[in-house]
C-alpha cells in the first residue's frame, strides 16, 4: 500500500494539478523529443508533461507502454499515469452498440459482453472506461442516441448499474477489471432539436422523473468516475452548474469519486461566453467540483496563481488530487503501472473464438423484429437467395466508436449465409449506395433481375454507421429514398423478401413498412453481425428484441417517446381538424412503439391478477401475469409491467414501465411471472420538489407502450 497522504505532502502545487490534467497519447507520443507544436499550443513545458497524471486516446497498447515507462523515468515522485479510453461496445471483438444493448432487455447479455469488453481493455492497456452513458434520449435526430439505452429511465438505470458492476467487479486490483465513467452529467441526451452540443432546456421535474435516476443508479453502484457534459443545462454549462454539480451529485447523492470535465469542455466555459478569461473557467470549473481537466490546460496554467490569489483553496485542491491517487491505488496501479498491457500489440484474448460467440449470442438478442407478415424465418432448404442492398457485403456494419474494432474482422452479411448455407446459391448486388444524397441507379436493374430467380430476397438497407455518433445530427431521419425505391423495385418482383435494416439511431420506417413483408432490424450489430443476422432470418434463432426508444413515423414527431404526460384534446389525424391534439400528415403514436418486437414463437397473456387491490404504504403487493407460449416454437419473451397514476397533483405519464424480466418459454410453455409493487415505485418528483406518492388510483398493465393490456386497479392508502 502506498501511503498516498505522505505522497501528497510532498508534492508541490504544479505536481499536483498534473495530476489533474488529462492529456492526449499524441502530446506524448509526438514530443519524445522536442518542445513541438502541441505542447507550445498548450502552454506547456515538457517539465509540465512529467507530472500530468493520466492519458486518454492511445490506439495501441504499446503505445501506452511506452508512455508510462518514458513517463516513471521522469517523473521524480514516480506516480504512475492512468490510461482512459471509450470503450463503448466491445475493445476489439465488438458486439451491439448500447441502444442495441437496451433493446435486448436482458443485463445478463449486458454483464456478459461488458466482462468481456473490460478483459480485452485490459490487454489494450485501458484502466479505465468511459463508460456508461446513460443519457436518456427521445431524439433520434441526436446521433448519440447509439451510446444510450433509450427513452425509459428504468431500463437506462438497470443496463447503466449492470454495466458498472460488470466492468468493476468486486476489486479493481484484479486484472479482468477496469474502472468506469459514468457520463454525461447531465441530461446531455436533451439536446435542443437533436443537434449536437446544443443546449438543454428542461424542466426540474423532467430531469428528476427521466433524466438523472440513470447517473444516480450508477452510482448507487459504485461507479469510480463521473463525466460532466459539454452542454448548458437551463442556461448554466454543466462545469458551471452549481445545482447540479454541488447540491445534486456531491450534497444529494454523496458522489465521492473522481469528477472528470468532457472534452476540453472546461475551455468550453469560454465559448459558452460564461467568461471570457481562462483563469476564471479553471475557477468556475474547480470550485464546481470538475477534478480533472480533460484536454485544455487551464488548471496546470492558472491553478497555483488562483490560490496564490485566496480563490481556491489549497484544502481542495488535496482533496481533489487524493481522490485521483486513490483511484490509482485501488487500481493497483503503483505495484503494477502496466496492469496487463499487452506490449506486443497482439493479444490472445482478443477476438477469441469465445469472444465471437459472446458478440454473436448478443447481436441475435439486440435485433428486432419488427414486422413480419409470416415471411420470416425463411427455410433452409433455399437453393438460391439474393442479398440485395448496401449493406450486404461490408464489414462497416460494426458501428460508431468500435474503439480498437476492424470492420475487416467483422463478418459480413454475405458470410453470415455462407456459413449457414453452404449448398446455396448466394447472389450480391449491391443495388445502390448508402448516402443520403445517393441518387446512382445503375445498379438496380441487375438487382432486380437477382430478385426474380430467388427462393429468398434479402434486402440490406439502412443508414452509414458514421450517421450516428457524436457530431453527427440530422434533419431527416427516413430511410433513404434510393433505397426505398430499390426495395419496392425488389418486391414487385418477388414477395418473399425481408428487409435487414442497420443504423444508430431508430429510422423513419414507414415506407419500408407499406413495402416490404418482413423487416428485422439490426442496428449496428457489431463483430459477428453477419452470423447473427443469419441466424435470425433462417430460424436458427428467434428474434427477441424489443424496441427502447420510439420509431417515429415521420421525423417531424421528434422529439416522441412512450412515458409522455397525457396530450389533451386529442383529435382525428388529418388536415382540417380545428382545435383538436392530432398531426395533419399521420397519427401522433410511434411507427414502433417501446417494448414493440416480434417473435417466431406466438405469446399470449393470458392474465394478469393482483394479490389485493389496495395497498398501505409499508404494503407489497404481488402482480402474477400468465403468459402462454402458443407455438411450438421456444423463444425468450420480455414481460413488462406498466403503471399509471389515474389522478395525481402532477400531470403523470399515461405510461410508464415498473419493472420488466425477460424470459424463456419452451414450445407450449405456460408461466406466471410474479412482480412485486411497493409504494417507492409509485412515487413521482412533486410540485414541492420531493419525491412523493398520492393516495389514489394507479392502472397496473402488461403488454408494451401503446398496446397495455390486461390493465387493473390498485389503490394507495395512505
Ligand atoms: C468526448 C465525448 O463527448 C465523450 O463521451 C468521450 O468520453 C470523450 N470525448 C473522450 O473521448
Amino acid at each position: 500500500m502506498t501511503d498516498l497522504k505522505k505522497l501528497l505532502s510532498q508534492m508541490t502545487v504544479k505536481e499536483k494539478l498534473g495530476q489533474l490534467t488529462q492529456l492526449n497519447a499524441r502530446v506524448f507520443i509526438d514530443t519524445q523529443a522536442d518542445i513541438t507544436g502541441p505542447l507550445l499550443n498548450l502552454k506547456l513545458t515538457k517539465e509540465d508533461l512529467t507530472t500530468v497524471g493520466s492519458v486518454l486516446n492511445y490506439w495501441k497498447p504499446s503505445e501506452m507502454v511506452a508512455i508510462q515507462r518514458q513517463h516513471l523515468k521522469d517523473d521524480r515522485n514516480k506516480i504512475p499515469m492512468v490510461f482512459m479510453m471509450d470503450v463503448i461496445h466491445g475493445y476489439r471483438t465488438i458486439f451491439p452498440l448500447p441502444l442495441a444493448l437496451g433493446c435486448s432487455f436482458n443485463t445478463d447479455v449486458v454483464t456478459e459482453c461488458t466482462k468481456m469488453a473490460a478483459r480485452e481493455a485490459v490487454a489494450g492497456g485501458v484502466q479505465v472506461t468511459f463508460t456508461p452513458m446513460v443519457d436518456y434520449v427521445r431524439d433520434a435526430r441526436w446521433g448519440r442516441v447509439m451510446e444510450s439505452c433509450g427513452e425509459d429511465a428504468l431500463l437506462n438505470s438497470t443496463m447503466g448499474a449492470a454495466q458498472v458492476k460488470a466492468f468493476q467487479g468486486d476489486d479493481l486490483r484484479n486484472k479482468e477489471n477496469i474502472a468506469a465513467c459514468v457520463k454525461h452529467f447531465a441530461a446531455y441526451g436533451g439536446a435542443d432539436t437533436g443537434l449536437d452540443y446544443s443546449p438543454v432546456d428542461i424542466s426540474e421535474h423532467t430531469l428528476r422523473e427521466h433524466y438523472l435516476p440513470a447517473y444516480k443508479a450508477c452510482i448507487d453502484a459504485g461507479v469510480e468516475m463521473l463525466m460532466t457534459s459539454y452542454t448548458a443545462v437551463n442556461g448554466v454549462p454543466s462545469n458551471a452548474n452549481e445545482w447540479l454539480m454541488k447540491k445534486i451529485l456531491k450534497d444529494e447523492w454523496g458522489f465521492s469519486g473522481v469528477v472528470i470535465s468532457d472534452y476540453s469542455a472546461v475551455k468550453d466555459l469560454v465559448e459558452h461566453a460564461i467568461t471570457p478569461s481562462e483563469k476564471e473557467a479553471a475557477e468556475i470549473a474547480f470550485n464546481n467540483g470538475v477534478d480533472i481537466e480533460m484536454v485544455s490546460t487551464f488548471y496546470m496554467s492558472h491553478i497555483e496563481e488562483l490560490i496564490a490569489e485566496g480563490k481556491i483553496s489549497e484544502e481542495k485542491l488535496d482533496e481533489a488530487v487524493l481522490r485521483v491517487l486513490e483511484l490509482k491505488e485501488k487500481l493497483g496501479l503503483f505495484e503494477d503501472p502496466y496492469r496487463g498491457a499487452c506490449e506486443t500489440d497482439d493479444s490472445e484474448v482478443w477476438l477469441t473464438e469465445e469472444n465471437r460467440d459472446i458478440a454473436r449470442r448478443a447481436a441475435e438478442e439486440c435485433a428486432i423484429l419488427l414486422k413480419n407478415d409470416g415471411t420470416l424465418p425463411f427455410s433452409k432448404d433455399v437453393k438460391k437467395v439474393a442479398l440485395i442492398g448496401p449493406f450486404a457485403d461490408t464489414g462497416d456494419i460494426i458501428g460508431f466508436w468500435a474503439c480498437s474494432g476492424r470492420p475487416s474482422e467483422s463478418i459480413t452479411v454475405k458470410e453470415g449465409l455462407r456459413r449457414l448455407l453452404p449448398g446455396a446459391e448466394i447472389i450480391v448486388e449491391k443495388g445502390c449506395g448508402y448516402e443520403f444524397n445517393d441518387t446512382d441507379k445503375s445498379g438496380f436493374a441487375a438487382a432486380v433481375e437477382a430478385a426474380k430467380g430467388a427462393d429468398a430476397v434479402i434486402l440490406c438497407l439502412g443508414e452509414p454507421q458514421d450517421y450516428s455518433g457524436e457530431g453527427n445530427s440530422r434533419v431527416d431521419i427516413s430511410l433513404h429514398k434510393i433505397q426505398l425505391e430499390l426495395a419496392r423495385e425488389i418486391v414487385a418482383v418477388n414477395k418473399n423478401t425481408a428487409a435487414l435494416t442497420f443504423s444508430g439511431r431508430p429510422l423513419v420506417l414507414s415506407e419500408l413498412d407499406e413495402t416490404v413483408p418482413a423487416i428485422l432490424h439490426m442496428w449496428f450489430p457489431g463483430t459477428e453481425g453477419g452470423n447473427a443476422a443469419a441466424n435470425l432470418l433462417f430460424g436458427e434463432v428467434n428474434p427477441s428484441g424489443k424496441v427502447s426508444m420510439s420509431f417515429p413515423r415521420a421525423t417531424g414527431q421528434c422529439p416522441i417517446y412512450y412515458n409522455r404526460t397525457k396530450v389533451i384534446r386529442q383529435g382525428p389525424t388529418g388536415p382540417h381538424t380545428k382545435n383538436v391534439a392530432s398531426f395533419i400528415e399521420c397519427d401522433m403514436t410511434p411507427l414502433y412503439s417501446f417494448g414493440h418486437g416480434l417473435s417466431y414463437s406466438s405469446f399470449k397473456y393470458e392474465s394478469l391478477e393482483l394479490s389485493s387491490d389496495k395497498m398501505g404504504v409499508d404494503d407489497k403487493v404481488t402482480v402474477k401475469i400468465t403468459v402462454h407460449n402458443e407455438s411450438d416454437v421456444p423463444g425468450k419473451e420480455t414481460v413488462m409491467l406498466y403503471m399509471r397514476d389515474v389522478f395525481a397533483s402532477n400531470a403523470r405519464p399515461m405510461q410508464q414501465l415498473i419493472a420488466f424480466k425477460k424470459l424463456h418459454f419452451e414450445a407450449g410453455e405456460r408461466r406466471t411471472v410474479e412482480f412485486t409493487v411497493d409504494e417507492p415505485m409509485l412515487r413521482f418528483w412533486g410540485n414541492d420538489h420531493k419525491k412523493i406518492s398520492e393516495a389514489g388510483e394507479f392502472e397496473i398493465s402488461t403488454g408494451y407502450a401503446d398496446h397495455l393490456i390486461h390493465t387493473k386497479s390498485l389503490w394507495l392508502e395512505k
